[in-house]
């Protein structure tokens, strides 16, 4: 109310009123007026705070300013009646403001509540629940081409004894294949049977298979293996093996060739290149390495930029895995009899054989764990 024809700050002289009559008239005015700014806001604690101030406040509030202009001012006989009238204007403001906190306090918890309140209405927060590694769905991949043509999948320890990784592998202590295989071996109690070591390759899951089932035999390996290999584009100390073992009374090179074509046919499709390369593995014989064109040059063993590739050094081949004949020698670790049986085994180097079928020119990426790097594969 503190406007220059606020009423409240002339005197009721000034005002023309000189009878209880019109004094009563005067704070109907006003009460009515109260009432009217109060009932145009909500009641939450701030308007509240400002109504209050404006009609109590000590220094400029409304009936602070009726004190000062209305009742000290008027003439001795309106004085009874401007007093009777401003304490029942001030008992009623207060009381209202009585109620009106109530309803404050009420709107304030109400609000509060609100806010703790769930709504099940609304959409949840969405959180990314991974997928698999590249290398898993390869080897799933790989697993489900060997499924087809019944094999099974078996696994084995990651740490082995020398025995199952060479020696029952036809790989006697001195032999020199072990320098190829040069691996990490356990420090073990003082005591402790030993030694032990991480494996270098899946093979040694073949003799724990042949100890335990008789031919027929056709298993598949997937799993961790571990060498001492520098780091490069195309070698990682830990990797992953597929290894594969069919054993049965008829087994001939031309199934184990047979097989492979299927295998490599189902996971590349026809426009891959492959080759068998003649090759020495003391548990199979005859042995061969199985290469695959070099995706990365169209094996030219050239690259884009006419230099010699990286990938595959210039050769325009990149060696995927190795295989063979079952060596007989083997047979006799498993007393399985070698003039009954046949079969052949193979060990795939499953992080190469994703590198060429996604494109991925560094095996490192494999192992980064670099989320920009995994999102591509979902
Ligand atoms: C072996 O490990 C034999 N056990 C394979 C085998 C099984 C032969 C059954 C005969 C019968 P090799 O050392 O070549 O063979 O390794 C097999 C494959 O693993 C290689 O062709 C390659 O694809 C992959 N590989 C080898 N070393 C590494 C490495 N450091 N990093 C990544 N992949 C590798």
């Amino acid at each position: 109310m503190p406007t220059v024809d606020n009423p409240t700050e002339k005197t009721l002289a000034a005002l023309g009123i000189d009878g209880p009559i019109a004094v009563a008239n005067l704070f109907a005015e006003v009460k009515a007026r109260f009432e009217k700014e109060a009932a145009s806001k909500s009641m939450d604690e701030a308007n509240l705070a400002l109504l209050k101030n404006a009609w109590l406040g000590r220094k400029s509030g409304v009936l602070t300013l009726i004190s000062e202009n209305w009742l000290k001012p008027s003439p001795s006989a309106l004085k009874p009646t401007v007093g009777q009238e401003l304490n029942r204007l001030k008992q009623h403001i207060e009381s209202s403001f009585d109620a009106f906190r109530v309803v404050a306090e009420k709107l304030s918890s109400e609000g509060a509540a609100a806010k703790d309140r769930i709504d099940l209405s609304l959409p949840g927060v969405i959180r990314s629940i991974g997928s698999h590694h590249l290398i898993r769905t390869v080897m799933q991949e790989i697993e489900d081409i060997f499924f087809s043509i019944g094999f099974s999948v078996v696994e084995g320890p990651e740490i082995e004894t020398p025995y199952y990784n060479f020696e029952a592998l036809n790989i006697p202590e001195h032999h020199p294949v072990r320098d190829d295989m040069d691996t990490f071996y356990l420090d073990l109690p003082k005591g402790a049977p030993g030694p032990l070591l991480l494996r270098t390759h899946t093979s040694p899951v073949q003799i724990r298979t042949m100890e335990k089932r008789q031919p027929p035999v056709r298993v598949i390996v997937p799993g961790k293996v571990y060498r001492r290999d520098n780091p490069d584009a195309t070698h990682s100390f830990m990797f992953h093996q597929i290894e594969g073992l069919a054993v049965d009374t008829d087994i001939t090179f031309c199934d184990f060739t047979g097989t492979i074509d299927y295998f490599v046919k189902q996971f590349f499709g026809e426009t891959v290149k492959s080759r068998f390369r003649p090759s020495y593995f003391p548990f199979t014989e005859p042995s061969v390495e199985f290469d695959a064109s070099c995706v990365f040059c169209g094996g030219t063993g050239t690259s884009a930029t006419g230099g010699t590739c990286g990938k595959c050094k210039g050769s325009g081949w990149i060696e995927l895995f190795g295989a063979g004949m079952v060596d007989p020698a083997v047979y006799g670790f498993v007393n399985y009899d070698p003039k009954k049986v046949s079969g052949f085994a193979f060990g795939i180097g499953i992080d190469r054989l994703a590198m060429l079928k996604y494109g991925i020119d560094d095996i490192q990426v494999f192992f980064q764990n670099d989320v920009r790097f995994l999102r591509q594969f979902p």
